[in-house]
């Protein structure tokens, strides 16, 4: 059933490149993992570690992440963890001449959310983990979700049931948000474990 996502993923880089938003056709890093599992979970964009790598979060953020995983007894082999965005978000640093990452803008944003939502309806996961504030805006368009208010929350919605953490980058800018962030992440954890019938 999912070679579809080959056929999916090959298309959805071809829009991306007609629309502007990257031409680099070696900068897409698409999702990984178990494409039958009931767990997804969705970061922003890939950095440069996971273009070098050619899968998500495997650089800084992606250490605090799986670290998390593992504690908790989950392994990467078990879920299916892709972005919102799979072309790297950069702009040319004219201090430097070279790359450097940038935001996700509403363009970006607009662009990525049908296809993230054509992703799901491929995989069809029980519960969605989304990370940070873009996938939840890609995935959720018409909601005005706003991540101080939701974090943590199991959220029923036309998706299934979607779980806001904060971006596990966030914790490495932000130390106070540790404690929130392991709090949430242990909660989903449990949620996690009992949809893998761990
Ligand atoms: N941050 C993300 O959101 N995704 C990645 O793949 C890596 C870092």
């Amino acid at each position: 059933m999912n070679n579809k996502l080959a056929d999916f993923y090959r298309e959805y880089m071809e829009e991306m490149q007609i629309l502007g938003l990257s031409d680099d056709s070696d900068s897409f890093v698409y999702g990984h993992g178990d494409k039958e599992s009931s767990v997804v979970l969705i970061g922003e964009a890939p950095g440069a570690e996971e273009v070098k790598a050619g899968v998500p979060f495997v650089g800084a953020a992606g250490k605090n992440l799986n670290d998390r995983l593992e504690a908790g007894g989950i392994t990467r082999q078990e879920i299916f963890v892709t972005n919102a965005i799979k072309y790297r978000l950069s702009e040319v640093n004219p201090k430097t001449g070279k790359l450097r990452n940038r935001p996700a803008t509403a363009q970006d944003v607009r662009a990525n959310s049908r296809w993230l939502r054509m992703e799901m309806e491929l995989i069809k996961p029980k519960v969605i983990i989304t990370l940070g504030r873009v996938p939840l805006k890609c995935l959720l368009p018409e909601s005005n979700y706003q991540m101080g208010d939701v974090h943590g929350q199991k959220l029923d919605t036309d998706m299934g049931v979607v779980i806001p953490l904060y971006h596990p980058a966030s914790i490495i800018y932000n130390r106070e948000l540790t404690q929130v962030f392991d709090d949430d992440f242990d909660n989903m954890i449990k949620v996690v474990k009992t949809i893998l019938g761990k």
